[in-house]
């Protein structure tokens, strides 16, 4: 199992020799120059020809025993796992992916939904969905918090799961002294490179992928006239990775967004922003697709989308998938859902660059949707009452196929 003392054996190795190839870091493939040698408790293990990825061992297949892991902050017990079926990240790690979930921390309080959470066989990578975010992290200039975020990533080692750091810069539950601060371009790039710093060095070799922008496009495929790009330009965004890869030579580094699933202007103009980023040896390694979709509304275009993103020589990540629908739910609308989530699933599964899924929570109870579309819900795998819908079943089948 990848214990905490074991990540913190990867960060310490990172530092003194960066020979180590941290946990889901790439590991060989053609094109590829970088070191071969996977940190202690990983293995390379070839995805296809072009990328081989440093996995945990075997453990996927153990079921977990009881532990307790004591830090600073936080204090976890995990329990045995609650099922004796495969489990999504299992049957995700045999072609060399992985399934994992978004979590908060208030929901962290809930053992019966943490016994879920921690089941490395369900879930190989957790997302705090709120608790990395800047006004989570530096509420005032210079003050940093990291409670919030620790508190997530000793759960996820406690029970020997990844973690995807989300997100470093965004328009969104960003501070007002940021937003109203009327600092010039040179005073704003050095807050952002200032908070990027600290937060990437602060879980520098802990991380298996970091979201480094956020939502950068309007759906029209313009930039988002956030204050950074108003302020400092679309360089901003370039600055921004280089920052992050300055910190941690070996998280990976994703530009994350909505709206993108499918083929359209917003999808299009990532890809020629990947591409202008890439073509400016920009540290970019992946594209994070987030997968908020409606029941019956999937676009038909997701794989050859994802493909033509991958073409630029970065990974693909689904990385807050849900799929909603309008209430009340329905045995036809849990039916459609089922296939929805199959047909995302399936659509990763035929990109070989793409790594991995993570839903955005996986339980009904504690789903975003609700409260920002009033009338819509049901959008997670798992009912309210922590019960399997169909949508685990056809996730799980198409993992399997
Ligand atoms: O922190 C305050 C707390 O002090 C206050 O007591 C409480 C009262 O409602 O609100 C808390 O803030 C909430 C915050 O989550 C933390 O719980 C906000 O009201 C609420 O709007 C916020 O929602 C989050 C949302 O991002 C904000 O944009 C959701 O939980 C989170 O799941 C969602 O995640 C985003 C991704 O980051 C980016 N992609 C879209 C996705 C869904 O919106």
């Amino acid at each position: 199992m990848h214990t905490l003392s074991s990540l913190l054996g990867v960060a310490l190795l990172a530092g003194a020799a960066s020979a180590q190839v941290a946990v889901w870091g790439q590991c060989g493939g053609i094109g590829y120059s970088g070191s071969t040698s996977c940190a202690s408790g990983t293995t390379c293990v070839k995805v296809n020809d072009y990328y081989s990825q440093c996995q945990p061992g075997s453990s996927a297949t153990t079921l977990k025993t009881s532990t307790t892991t004591n830090t600073s902050t936080s204090t976890f017990t995990t329990s045995p796992s609650p099922s004796s079926s495969a489990g999504l990240n299992v049957l995700a790690e045999k072609s060399g992916r992985y399934f994992g979930s978004a979590t908060d921390n208030p929901e962290l309080t809930d053992t019966a939904y943490t016994a879920i959470l921690g089941d490395k066989n369900e879930f190989g990578i957790i997302t705090p969905g709120n608790s990395m975010k800047w006004d989570a992290t530096e509420p005032s200039r210079g003050t940093f918090t990291f409670t919030g975020g620790q508190q997530i990533v000793d759960f996820a080692n406690a029970n020997g799961q990844a973690i995807r750091g989300h997100n470093l810069v965004w328009h969104s539950q960003l501070p007002a002294w940021v937003t109203s601060g009327n600092f010039d371009k040179a005073t704003l790039t050095s807050i952002m490179q200032n908070h990027i710093t600290t937060l990437v060095t602060h879980w520098k070799g802990q991380l298996a992928q970091w979201d480094v922008v956020n939502e950068a496009f309007n759906d029209d495929g313009t930039f988002r006239q956030n204050v950074f790009y108003t302020t400092i330009g679309e360089d901003y965004i370039q600055i921004a990775f280089e920052t992050a890869r300055a910190a941690d030579p070996d998280v990976k580094l994703c530009i994350n967004d909505y709206n993108i699933e499918g083929s359209g202007a917003k999808a299009t103009a990532l890809y020629n922003l990947v591409s202008k980023l890439k073509a400016a040896n920009a540290p970019i390694d992946c594209i994070g697709i987030q997968g908020h979709l409606i029941v019956g509304e999937v676009p038909s275009t997701l794989q050859a989308n994802w493909a033509q993103f991958a073409s630029l020589g970065v990974d693909v990540a689904i990385t807050e998938l849900d799929i909603r629908m309008t209430l009340p739910e329905t045995d036809a609308l849990l039916q459609q859902q089922a296939k929805d989530y199959a047909t995302v699933v399936a659509a990763c599964m035929n990109v070989s660059r793409c790594i991995g899924i993570t839903i955005w929570d996986y339980t009904d109870k504690y789903s975003w949707v609700p409260q920002t579309f009033s009338g819509q819900g049901d959008a997670c795998p798992w009912d309210s009452n922590l019960q399997k819908k169909p949508a685990y079943a056809s996730i799980a089948s198409a993992l399997s196929a």
